[in-house]
C-alpha cells in the first residue's frame, strides 16, 4: 500500500516545531499527508505550516501544553473530524537535568503528563479510529534511557520505560488490525532542546549526533517493521537491554559516568 493510502491523510505530531518532529512533518508532507501539529510555542508552528502549506499539505496547529491535564482533550478537539491515521508521540525530553530529589515534583509530573499520560491518552483516541478503519500507525519516541534507571534521569527513565512497554503491548494488539506501531529509540540527536541541554549543563557539543533529517527519514522506514528500532544498532544487537538482576546492575553502574556528566555533574 502506498505510505499515504496507508497511515493518511492526516498525521498528528506532538512536539512539531522543532528538531525530530518538525522533520516528520516535512517527511510526511513530501509524502502527500496533512498534518497537526502540536507543541507549546504558536510562531514557530505557524512558520512551518506556512512552509507545509506551499509543499501542498493542509495543516492544523495547536498549542498546547502536553503536561497540562486537560491536553489529549484539547487536542483531540483541535483533529476534529480530520482522519488520522499516523500520531507521532515525539515530545518527551527530559530538560530539567536533575536527580529525582533536586528538582520540584511538578516537574516530574510534567515529564510523567507528556510522556505517559498524555501519550497514553492519545493512543487510546486515535488507535479507535486507525482500528475500525483497518490500517494506521503509531510511532513513539522514545530514548535508551527507558531500557533501565539511570543517575540523574530517575523519572526520564520511568517515564521512556512506561512508553517503550506499552508501545511494545500495542503493537501485538494492533498488528492484526493494520496498524503499525514502532517504538523509535533515540540515542543522543541534535535538537535544539538538546543542546539547549548541553549547553546549560556546560557541555560542549560533541560529534557523532543523529540528525533529525536522518531520524524522521529512518522513523518512517521503519515503521512497518516495529516493534522497536534502537537508533543506530542491528536488530540482534543486545547492548541497550539487561535482563538478569546482575545485567541490570551492571549496566546502571556502566552508565554511571556518562549520565553523571548529562546531567552536569559528578557520580
Ligand atoms: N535529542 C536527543 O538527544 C534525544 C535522545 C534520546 C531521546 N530523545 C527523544 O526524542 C524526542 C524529541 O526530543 P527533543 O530533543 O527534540 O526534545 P523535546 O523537548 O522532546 O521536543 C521538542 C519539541 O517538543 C515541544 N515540546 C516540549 N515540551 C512540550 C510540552 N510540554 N508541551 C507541548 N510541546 C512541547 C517543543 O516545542 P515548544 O517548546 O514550542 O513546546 C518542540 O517542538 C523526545 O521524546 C526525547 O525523549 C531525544
Amino acid at each position: 500500500m502506498q505510505f499515504a493510502a496507508k497511515y493518511g491523510p492526516w498525521a498528528l505530531i506532538t512536539g512539531a516545531s522543532e528538531g525530530t518532529g518538525a522533520t516528520f512533518a516535512e517527511a510526511l508532507a513530501a509524502r502527500g499527508l496533512n498534518l497537526i501539529l502540536i507543541a507549546r510555542r504558536e510562531g514557530p508552528l505557524a512558520e512551518l505550516a506556512a512552509k507545509l502549506r506551499e509543499l501542498g499539505a493542509q495543516c492544523v496547529t495547536a498549542s498546547v501544553d502536553l503536561s497540562a491535564d486537560n491536553a489529549a482533550e484539547t487536542i483531540i478537539a483541535a483533529a476534529g473530524n480530520h482522519e488520522v491515521g499516523l500520531f507521532i508521540a515525539n515530545a518527551g525530553a527530559d530538560t530539567n537535568g536533575a536527580r529525582f530529589l533536586d528538582s520540584d515534583i511538578s516537574n516530574w509530573q510534567a515529564l510523567v503528563g507528556i510522556n505517559v499520560t498524555t501519550t497514553m491518552r492519545l493512543c487510546h483516541h486515535f488507535g479507535q479510529g486507525m482500528r475500525a478503519r483497518g490500517r494506521g500507525g503509531m510511532i513513539i519516541v522514545g530514548s535508551g534511557a527507558g531500557y533501565g534507571g539511570l543517575n540523574g534521569m530517575a523519572a526520564y527513565c520511568g517515564a521512556k520505560a512506561f512508553a517503550l512497554t506499552f508501545g511494545e503491548g500495542l503493537w501485538a494488539e494492533m498488528r492484526s488490525h493494520g496498524v503499525d506501531v514502532l517504538n523509535l529509540v533515540l540515542g543522543r540527536t541534535d535538537t535544539p532542546a538538546h543542546r539547549l541541554a548541553l549547553e546549560k549543563s556546560g557541555q560542549a557539543i560533541g560529534p557523532g549526533m543523529a540528525q533529525p533529517a536522518d531520524v524522521a527519514r529512518v522513523g518512517l522506514e521503519r515503521l512497518a517493521l516495529g516493534p522497536v528500532y534502537n537508533w543506530g544498532e542491528a536488530p540482534d544487537q543486545a547492548g541497550m537491554s539487561a535482563t538478569s538482576a546482575d545485567q541490570r546492575r551492571a549496566r546502571i553502574i556502566a552508565i554511571e559516568a556518562a549520565s553523571a556528566q548529562y546531567a552536569g555533574r559528578k557520580a
